[in-house]
């Protein structure tokens, strides 16, 4: 199942991802991909389910959830900036590009503007290393990204309808 092919949190469609795997040794976190691939997040709410389904304690759910940095818990806003805070994208200024993005939009990494047009996040590497800072925004990579150039990549982004 793709992403976008379910808007909105169902605990039926929760419930047949997890039946689905649950079966499969180390099923946790092919079900907490699967759940974020359908409904863009993990809803609170299929804590438990994975829990019984499991056999875990919700806290043993929830902390392998806030273990991976990969699962969001809400759902993402329009436009989404992934910036790189690796080893290679640091030593090249992607410390001042995540200031300067917080700073003009009012976030911080890892938020969605109230609004939900905007998530703002960190990776650790993108795989671009050589063309650092590097970012991504809605899937797509960019290198050498300035603070200019990412907010002309959002506004594009906007434009383009994710916002
Ligand atoms: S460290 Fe940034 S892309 Fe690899």
């Amino acid at each position: 199942m793709h992403r976008g092919q379910v808007s909105g949190w169902d605990a039926a469609v929760a419930s047949r991802i997890i039946e689905a795997r649950r079966q499969e040794p180390g099923a946790m976190l092919p079900i907490l991909h699967d759940l974020q691939e359908t409904f863009g997040y993990v809803d609170r709410a299929a804590l438990p389910l994975i829990a019984d389904a499991l056999n875990l304690s919700r806290a043993e759910v929830h902390g392998v959830v806030s273990f991976y940095h990969d699962f969001r818990s809400e759902p993402a806003g329009r436009t989404q900036v992934k910036i790189c805070r690796g080893e290679a994208c640091q030593a090249v200024g992607c410390r001042e590009l995540a200031a300067a993005a917080e700073r003009r939009h009012g976030l911080t990494l890892g938020e969605t503007s109230p609004a939900g047009d905007l998530t703002l996040e960190e990776v650790f590497c993108l795989g671009n290393c050589a063309l650092g800072p590097a970012v991504q925004v809605d899937g797509e990579s960019h290198g050498r990204v300035t603070p200019d150039v990412l907010d002309a990549l959002i506004a594009t982004s906007r434009s383009r309808g994710h916002a």
